[in-house]
């Protein structure tokens, strides 16, 4: 079959590969149907995610057909369309049992993110999918591939570690540092407790604009700008947000969340950080406000499913590019240059 394979920092090809077969009796091998590519893959290829090797086949979003199943798979079938969750998980286990499936004790390296990362991922043509019955979900009817695929990751990122970590309810103010694909979906999912505000901040001001149109940002602010942080308190009030998401994954951007936040408030972390970032504790310590961080746990996955087969989740705006899974390549060389080509997600069909 044909895969995009990492071979080391800044180097990918896609290129023939052997076809994945079962090695546990709770795999199943699905054919991709529709995959995309994460900011996180571009992490990878950046060659920042030391743990992922020469060779290792990119991707952990997709949605595609089951074309074999292991022995002990008892609730899946050859020819279901299933949902492939970003994080794989024995659904049983005493992490698994909290809802901390994000931490499985049943997934090589305690680390539940194997797709793309520790093991073959989605952009190939077929796939090996392990503990398939707890890593996948089920698509409800009228729901494209092109929305399902959008609940692998983002949308349940944006929610579990932006939204519900955040303590968004009812009548509160919201701010969210970064307006990528998962700050837009942490945005956008915000919506489902009415706060009053929403305010989208980032330097981009076509992400911007998609976050106010499309998203259910209230307010743009550019922080590209100085003055910035008065133009966002002038909006949710002098003491700051309720809730304060970062959706970017650098020093910079969390640190700014800090003054942000109003008394009794909660900052967000959602951004994958490759370094150290300096808390002003100093400060801090007297603002009695609640700091959260975590990778998300797909737990949501199929709620956000059913949310849009029932009309209430519009994710359609997220697709902004379409290719065919040989144009693996040109998919990436778009998304690697997102801002000039306005691009949010590239769904990339069979
Ligand atoms: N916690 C998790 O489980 C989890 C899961 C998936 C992705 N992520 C992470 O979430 C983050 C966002 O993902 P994405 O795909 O939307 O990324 P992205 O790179 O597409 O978007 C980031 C956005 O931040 C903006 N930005 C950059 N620097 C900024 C700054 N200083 N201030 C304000 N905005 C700034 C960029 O213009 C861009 O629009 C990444 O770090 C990603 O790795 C985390
Ligand atoms: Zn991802
Ligand atoms: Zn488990």
């Amino acid at each position: 079959m044909k895969a995009l394979v990492y071979h080391g920092a800044n180097q990918r090809a896609w290129e023939e590969v052997a076809d994945p077969a079962i090695q546990d009796p709770t795999d199943v091998i699905i054919q991709i149907d529709t995959t995309t590519i994460c900011g996180s893959d571009l992490h990878i290829l950046k060659g920042d995610v030391a743990e992922t090797t020469d060779g290792t086949i990119i991707g952990h979003e997709g949605v595609g057909t089951i074309v074999e199943v292991g022995s002990a798979v008892k609730k899946l079938k050859v020819g279901d369309r299933r949902v492939i969750s970003c994080m794989t998980c024995c659904g049983a286990c005493e992490y698994c049992r909290k809802g901390l499936t994000s931490k499985c004790r049943n997934v090589s390296f305690g680390d539940s993110w194997q797709l793309g990362h520790r093991i073959n991922g989605t952009q190939a043509e077929f796939v090996r999918i392990p503990l398939a019955e707890t890593s996948t979900f089920t698509i409800p009817e009228g729901v494209s591939d092109e929305e399902a695929v959008l609940c692998s990751d983002i949308f349940s990122t944006g929610f579990e570690i932006g939204v519900q970590y955040g303590n968004v309810q009812p009548a509160k103010t919201v701010i969210c540092i970064g307006a990528g694909p998962v700050g837009l979906a942490a945005m956008k999912t915000a919506g489902l407790y009415s706060p009053t505000c929403v305010v989208a901040v980032d330097m981009d001001d076509n992400r911007l604009q998609m976050a106010v149109k499309d998203f259910g940002a209230t307010h743009a602010v550019n922080n590209g700008k100085a003055g910035w942080q008065d133009e966002v308190l002038k909006i949710v009030g002098a003491d700051g947000a309720d809730v304060v998401m970062e959706a970017v994954g650098v020093p910079a951007s969390l640190e700014a969340c800090f003054p942000l936040v109003k008394p009794g408030g909660n900052v967000a972390n959602i951004g994958v950080h490759g370094h150290p970032v300096s808390l002003p504790m100093e400060y801090l310590w007297t603002r009695n406000f609640t700091f959260t961080a975590g990778l998300v746990n797909m737990t949501t996955g199929q709620m956000m499913l059913d949310l849009i087969a029932a009309g209430k989740l519009d994710v359609k705006p997220m697709g902004t590019h379409h290719f065919k899974l040989d144009q693996m390549m040109d998919a990436w060389d778009i998304f690697g240059a997102a801002a000039k080509n306005n691009a949010l997600k590239m769904i990339i069909t069979k």
